[in-house]
């Protein structure tokens, strides 16, 4: 229903082709190897265990991980699934649908959070208020998207003065991992398509409409995709783990703070004069219409605002998309381009270049200072995807840094107001009208 995608001039197979030869990079320039010569230090942690057997999915929430303690300034975050001998595992075989990490303030006295309802969770700085609060999170792309903040930034964790009195900082980690050895569709099972997990209440024992079709309602912890006929899944569990690096520096004057900022494609509260962000997470791609195909006009557009509650200068931008993704992009108000994230496909089998999966995700690494946002301005995230096939529960997510401008107090009429909805480019006033009817992903 979200189709505009008649403003096309690249076929798909073009855009994918300019996303490959922009593939980011994920080391690190080696001149940023220190801010002011403050040592960068690193170390590399496992997940607990994952287990896994053929068509079976693991979404699970593990509190209190291994993680660097102190008041420090975070530089990187990257990881991989591997198995018990440390070599890693292809997408074709263990999917990552995703996984995020995200600092929590727990009771002295129960640091692993084993009654939740004392937990407290330290979410990122916006704009979602009850999903998303992630400080990090990918999925297949983890292995070529480069999570680095630039010097002299930082994100700074494990302030002492930070967490309630009696609290103390842990952090915790989800990882949603399925194991498509053997099934019957991988591409469908990877996008949680509901026919075949033959499940009919969600998670929480709640009904699956019909014409909910694909989504994390139906793919979550210890669900079943359908195996092939005749396949034979015994004895073929096996033992998974993330394994994650994180880079860091002692907290210190040196270091600029950054706040991390998450966008999601499919809250259209703004759009629909609503004051509460309503972040869905996820949505439905459908398959172009035969009209579109015979143009070679396959793109499905996703498109909507949302409101920066605090300026500064964007540092670092990237976008979140399953498969099918072909890019997206981040406007201000005036519809100026902030950040522009592309896919890049895999083309073999070897895990990190898995032909038909997202590998790698670009990257925005503005020049300091030239890419700036205001205090409540109102912006647009952009999130394409081929529509060559449909796809359930895909995602259009994109993550900035932004380090705050300290003096300035920037007082902009805008802050105040309610925002301009229909002006900007690329979403015009009937798309932003179109979209807000749609019935978005559930
Ligand atoms: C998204 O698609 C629109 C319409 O085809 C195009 O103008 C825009 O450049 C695309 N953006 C990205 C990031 O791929
Ligand atoms: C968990 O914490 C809540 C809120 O403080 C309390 O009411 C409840 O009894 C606790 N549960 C357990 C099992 O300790
Ligand atoms: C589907 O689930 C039902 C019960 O929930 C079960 O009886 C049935 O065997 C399952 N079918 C398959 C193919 O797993």
């Amino acid at each position: 229903m979200c189709y505009s995608g008649n403003k096309m001039k690249m076929s798909p197979l073009l855009v994918l082709l300019i996303a490959l030869l922009s593939a980011a990079t994920t080391t690190p320039p080696s001149e940023a190897l220190n801010v002011r010569g403050h040592l960068l230090k690193s170390k590399t942690f496992l997940s607990p265990a994952i287990s896994l057997s053929p068509g079976s999915v693991s979404n699970k929430w593990y509190f209190d991980i291994p993680f660097p303690r102190g008041h420090l300034a975070l530089k990187s975050f990257n990881g991989e699934v591997v198995d018990e001998h440390g070599v890693p595992v292809p997408l074709h075989e263990t999917y990552l649908h995703h996984w995020v990490v995200e600092p929590y303030y727990a009771p002295k006295n129960d640091v692993a959070g084993h009654n939740r309802s004392k937990v407290i969770p330290a979410r990122n700085s916006g704009v979602c208020t009850t999903t998303l609060g992630q400080y990090y999170g990918l999925g297949s792309e983890t292995r070529h998207t480069a999570t680095w903040v630039p010097d002299p930034y930082g994100i700074e964790i494990g302030d002492p003065e930070a967490p309630p009195e009696g609290y103390v900082e842990r952090w915790l980690l989800n990882v949603h991992a399925i194991d498509t050895r053997g099934v019957a569709d991988k591409l469908a099972c990877t996008e949680c398509r509901c026919d075949l997990y033959n499940v009919t209440v969600d998670e929480h024992g709640r009904d699956i409409q019909k014409d909910y079709t694909g989504g994390l309602r139906c793919c979550y912890d210890e669900t079943q995709c359908k195996l092939k006929e005749g396949f034979v899944a015994d004895g073929e569990k096996r033992k998974l783990f993330l394994r994650y690096t994180v880079m860091w520096l002692e907290w210190s004057d040196a270091v600029l703070p950054v706040k991390i900022y998450i966008f999601d494609v499919t809250d259209r509260a703004l759009m629909e004069g609503k004051s509460e962000p309503a972040c869905k997470v996820e949505y439905q791609v459908e398959e172009c219409s035969s009209e579109n195909r015979a143009k070679n006009d396959c793109v499905h557009v996703e498109a909507t605002k949302q409101i920066l509650p605090r300026g500064g200068d964007i540092v670092f931008g990237v976008a979140h998309q399953h498969s099918g993704g072909i890019g997206s992009s981040l406007h201000g108000e005036d519809g100026r381009l902030l950040c522009e994230s592309m896919a890049t496909y895999g083309e073999g089998k070897e895990a990190g270049d898995e032909e038909g999966y997202i590998v790698g995700m670009s990257t925005c690494y503005p020049k300091p200072g030239s890419v700036t946002v205001r205090d409540g301005e109102a912006l647009t995230v952009v999130s394409n995807y081929s529509s060559e096939r449909p796809h359930t529960g895909v995602m259009g997510l994109f993550y900035i840094l932004v380090a705050e401008h300290k003096q300035q107090q920037q007082l902009l009429p805008v802050a105040a107001g309610k925002p301009g909805l229909c002006f900007s480019f690329p979403v015009p006033c009937e798309l932003a009208k179109f979209h807000s009817e749609s019935p978005g992903s559930s």
